[in-house]
């Protein structure tokens, strides 16, 4: 089935209500320009009061009134939230925690993804869902569950786990020697010997290559919840969509392996007040990287104040519609909310609605976001599947963020995200666009590739990054890299690893400084002329390779004067390495530097773009479509004439002049004419 518009509308609990609260909320859907409800997302205890009994006439009426009512259906299946009848009876569906207790009921994504029950149970309300909805014309897009990502501890998990074990590594020598079990003695001789980590063990439960792979465990214990209901939607929907909502950037599971799985990623967007654009941005970028490029959904944002932040801040007017207009920016085709109506009780009574708790639309926030509404409904599908072709990508990986992260050593403040991010920034402010890969993803159509902290080389990834550089590619990556292999074991032969030969260089050691401490990196040559802070982690490195380059070196300590960045020709290509965290200003420059020789462009080249205003691209069959985002206080004026483009906006129809006035807060969907 093909999406010919933006979704516009999310998140509905009419069960939290009289029925009659239908005819009051779909007249204000209607005016707010609302095109599709997501439901029943919680209300599994209603559509199932037993174990014998079903009860669906309910939300037969609820389809059936939005979709008379022009409303589409974002059917998700209520598989998040077991009724308590299903937890007391079976109780063994309640996940245990790591430190071994069984949480009682309530909560939610409060089962064992393990629980054959769970299993049982979740599989047979997604066949009565399927069988009864699957052909429904209201149907446009399948939900299955909501944020999955529960770790569970229990006895049932512990025996998968020994499975899943026993599928991976084959004999119990094979496991003794991927985890270096000899380490402290702790050599299994039988599969049972084998314990899950545990809070009361903390040693073993930071024996890091046990937790490593019981987080790729866990990922796939949730990622069979999902299939098992995939599989039967996909029976009765062979055509509707299938998603699922990652909370975000969680590190829990890991995403660029459970998104092959579904047929659209969706995400939910709830930044922080405190959050730079840039990090919202990235993280979208992300969700694209998910599905290699493809068009994703933002499946939930707040329409203004949250309710689980310390500080719920409302948005600010304006701040909605500019949130919304960056995800589609980024590659979403839809804006959607948590949540329609806003909840009387229980802990989200303060989390914002379209209705609020006043119970009519005549409220700032209903008014903001009926504003979006009507432009979505302008715009209509001309934007719907584009894509963006982008030339520069960065690495993100799960296994590397557990694992450098749970490192145990050279410092506890090592932050995946802080470096990746540190990075991403700097091309973001050149409004030059980037992709996320994995390191399945083809790298071939790619200029530049960042990999930040790559500390775990997995099996083909030290290949792969030869092949990329030899090939002309330009490989970017930093401190505390090339340090273990996919089992967290150090390869021995010294840092970094694999990366050696590529990089030209061999890190003997490396230091780590406390908060308060920093080092300088040192440069003669522009763009590094001067000295820039770094610290956290400094590598105390080696030029191996004769044409190797100190392009920057430290200025104090024990190794002042020894190379910090490098850059090494290699094959076609170059590689270079910063073995340090540096100040945000030296990423710049030195995303600067590498942009500059690759040719990577800003999206569009107009003149005097400061700072600030964020413009990305996206092409499809109706042509190229540019967005411009004002984080600028005050006015802003944007001169498109040396882009030697013509544009007309695409929301209003209207041609667009050589100059455009941004206001804080503006954007602008424009398309090339
Ligand atoms: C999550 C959930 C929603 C809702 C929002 C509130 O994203 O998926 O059900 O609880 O948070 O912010
Ligand atoms: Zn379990």
């Amino acid at each position: 089935m093909k999406q010919d518009k933006i979704y516009y509308g999310g998140d509905y609990n009419p069960d939290q209500w009289p029925e009659e609260i239908l005819e009051q909320d779909i007249p204000m859907f209607q005016k707010a320009g609302i095109n599709l409800v997501t439901l029943p997302v919680f209300s599994w205890a209603k559509l199932q009061p037993s174990e014998e009994v079903y009860c669906f006439d309910w939300l037969d009426r609820v389809i059936d009134r939005l979709w008379r009512a022009g409303i589409s259906v974002c059917l998700s299946t209520p598989t998040a939230a077991q009724p308590a009848w299903m937890s007391r009876k079976y109780p063994d569906m309640l996940p245990v925690d790591i430190s071994g207790l069984r949480r009682t009921h309530g909560k939610r994504v409060n089962f064992c993804p393990n629980s054959p029950d769970y299993r049982r149970f979740s599989t047979a309300i997604a066949e009565k869902m399927g069988e009864r909805y699957g052909k429904h014309p209201a149907v446009v897009l399948w939900h299955v569950a909501n944020e999955y990502g529960t770790y569970c501890y229990c006895p049932q998990c512990e025996r998968k786990f020994r499975e899943w074990l026993k599928d991976r590594y084959h004999t119990v020598e094979e496991l003794n020697a991927r985890w270096n079990l000899s380490f402290w003695g702790h050599t299994v001789y039988d599969w049972d010997e084998v314990v899950i980590p545990s809070e009361r063990n903390d040693d073993y439960r930071f024996y890091q290559p046990v937790y490593l792979d019981y987080r790729r465990f866990m990922t796939d214990s949730n990622l069979d919840c999902f299939r098992a209901e995939y599989n039967i939607l996909k029976k009765y929907s062979p055509d509707i969509p299938i998603t699922t909502n990652i909370s975000g950037f969680i590190q829990q599971l890991d995403q660029m392996k459970f998104c092959k799985h579904v047929d659209i990623a969706g995400w939910d967007n709830y930044p922080w007040p405190t959050d730079p654009p840039a990090r919202v941005a990235m993280k979208h970028d992300l969700m694209r990287g998910l599905k290699q490029g493809k068009p994703y959904l933002m499946v939930e944002q707040a329409p203004s104040q949250q309710n689980w932040q310390p500080y719920n801040v409302q948005k600010r007017p304006g701040e909605l519609r500019r949130l919304s207009y960056q995800a589609m920016a980024h590659g979403a085709d839809s804006v959607m909310y948590f949540q329609m109506r806003q909840s009387v009780a229980g802990v989200e009574k303060f989390h914002s609605a379209l209705i609020s708790h006043a119970g009519h639309e005549n409220t700032r926030v209903f008014r903001e976001m009926s504003q979006i509404g009507r432009e979505l409904a302008a715009l209509g599908g001309q934007t719907v599947g584009a894509v963006s072709k982008n030339q520069a990508a960065i690495l993100f990986d799960w296994d590397n963020w557990w694992a450098a992260e749970g490192s145990n050593g050279p410092s506890r403040d090592l932050k995946y995200l802080e470096q990746v991010e540190k990075y991403y920034t700097a091309f973001y402010k050149r409004n030059i666009p980037v992709d996320f890969v994995s390191m399945e993803d083809d790298l071939s159509g790619y200029r530049v590739l960042v990999t930040p902290m790559l500390y775990m080389v997995k099996p083909g990834c030290g290949e792969k990054l030869r092949e990329f550089v030899k090939k002309g590619g330009t490989l970017l990556t930093t401190v505390f890299s090339g340090i273990v292999d996919e089992n967290d074991r150090v390869p021995v032969g010294g840092y970094p690893g694999e990366l050696s030969d590529i990089l030209g260089i061999w890190v003997e050691e490396t230091d780590a400084l406390r908060p308060e401490q920093s080092n300088r990196i040192v440069g003669k040559e522009a763009p590094f002329v001067g000295s820039f802070s770094c610290g956290l982690l400094c590598d105390v490195i080696h030029l191996t390779a004769p044409d190797t380059e100190a392009l920057c070196v430290f200025g104090e300590d024990y190794y002042k004067d020894f190379p910090c960045v490098t850059c090494h020709p290699f094959g076609e290509g170059t590689a270079y390495y910063v073995g340090t965290n540096p100040e945000e200003r030296f990423a710049d420059a030195l995303i600067g530097k590498i942009a500059g020789e690759r040719g990577l462009r800003p999206v569009l080249e107009a003149s005097e773009i400061p700072e600030g205003i964020e413009i990305t691209c996206r092409e499809n069959e109706n042509g190229r479509f540019y967005y411009l985002l004002s984080f600028r206080k005050g006015e802003t004026a944007v001169n498109l004439a040396r882009s030697g483009k013509n544009f007309i906006n695409a929301v209003t129809g209207e041609k667009v002049g050589d100059s455009l006035l941004m206001k804080e807060y503006d954007c602008f969907l424009l398309r090339e004419r």
